[in-house]
């Protein structure tokens, strides 16, 4: 059965790292499809909707979604394309690999930040000329569909319990709600949690990375602490991201358009890659999945490596390290 997969490059170097994914992808003994469908600053550019209708239409019918990255018009096209494949949580993972040079080596955990609410809602107020608002959503039905996930997420990997990262000794009302759809979805199904403040958690993290294995947050939170875990692993160009929802699912790199480096071909390709690795998992191809990330991983450890990581590779030598590994 072919699985049709819609990619979208975007800007700066999402143009560059997802043609890599794309090679990877046709390199593994899957049967894929591809759709090439734009968004983005370019599309805005030539004054148009940054996100095509079209897109939107395509990213929505797709088995799978493989996104670049957008430039300044990211949030009119990411956050509508995650909604677009009906994406509940945003997967995060940050660990480090051997031969890359990491504030915490021992850093090795999971963001599932919850994707539709709190403060990324888009409820945002200009009520004169001197104030602006921004009202913040939470629901118990998105917390507890996170939580049912986390549960998911911890059981299929041997794990018993997962942490809950909030801030409701301030936000009461909201995080309170947060916080005890999680708990009581996960007491349901016999899934330990422990809780933490997110500020708090924002410096364990730095000390002691190693503390935590599965944290759940809400969204704002997830986006900030999730880029925070990636300082202490070695920087953007090695975290992967997986948007999932019940039926369709859209996997992206963690980082955006870098308009620093984009067009001079040292984008490290590695957090696509291990995106579209994310996708394998997705469909169900596990032993191709970890074949990629076995391959991103030996080339991580013997180069080339991308300026980023201390090397003097390009996107292009470290894709074809990969795809030799493979
Ligand atoms: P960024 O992730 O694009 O770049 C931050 C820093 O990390 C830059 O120095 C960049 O060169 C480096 N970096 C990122 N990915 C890299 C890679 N694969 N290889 C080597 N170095 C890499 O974040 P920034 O600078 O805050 O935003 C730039 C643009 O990207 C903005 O217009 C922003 O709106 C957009 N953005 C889009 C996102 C998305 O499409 N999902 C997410 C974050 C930002
Ligand atoms: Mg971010």
């Amino acid at each position: 059965m072919t699985t049709d997969i819609v990619a979208i490059p975007g800007d700066g170097i999402g143009g560059e790292v997802l043609p890599a994914a794309i090679k990877i992808l046709e390199a593994v003994d899957v049967d894929f499809e591809f759709t090439e469908a734009e968004a983005g600053d370019h599309v805005a550019a030539e004054g148009r909707d940054p996100l095509p209708q079209a897109t939107r239409d395509l990213a929505a019918d797709a088995d799978a979604v493989l996104f670049g990255a957008a430039g300044e018009t990211a949030a009119d096209v990411i956050l509508p394309l995650r909604a677009a494949v009906g994406s509940f949580v945003n997967v995060r993972p940050a660990r480090t690999y051997p031969g890359v040079d990491a504030v915490k080596p021992e850093t090795d955990l999971v963001f599932l930040r919850e994707n539709t609410e709190g403060v990324y809602a888009g409820h945002e107020d200009r009520l004169s000329e001197n104030l602006s608002t921004l009202t913040r959503v939470v629901t118990d039905e998105a917390s507890e569909q996170l939580a049912e996930y986390a549960c998911e997420y911890v059981s299929e990997r041997d794990m018993d319990s997962f942490t809950i990262a909030h801030k409701a000794n301030v936000m009461r009302e909201t995080d309170g709600r947060f916080r005890d759809a999680v708990a009581r979805v996960a007491a349901e199904k016999g899934v330990e949690t422990d809780e933490v403040l997110m500020d708090a958690l924002a410096m364990h993290l730095i000390l002691r990375p190693e503390e935590y294995d599965v944290i759940v947050t809400p969204n704002l939170a997830g986006d900030v602490l999730s880029d925070l875990a990636a300082g202490l692993v070695g920087g953007l160009g090695l975290l992967p991201s997986a948007n999932i929802g019940p039926k369709r699912a859209l996997f992206e790199p963690v980082h955006g358009s870098a308009p620093d480096i984009a067009g001079t071909g040292i984008a490290n390709p590695s957090a696509m890659v291990l995106s579209a690795a994310m996708l394998l998992d997705y469909v169900d191809e596990p032993v191709a999945a970890e074949n990629v990330r076995t391959a991103v991983e030996k080339t991580l450890k013997s180069g080339p490596r991308t300026p980023d990581l201390g090397g003097d590779g390009s996107t292009e030598s470290v894709t074809t390290a990969i795809l030799e590994g493979l």
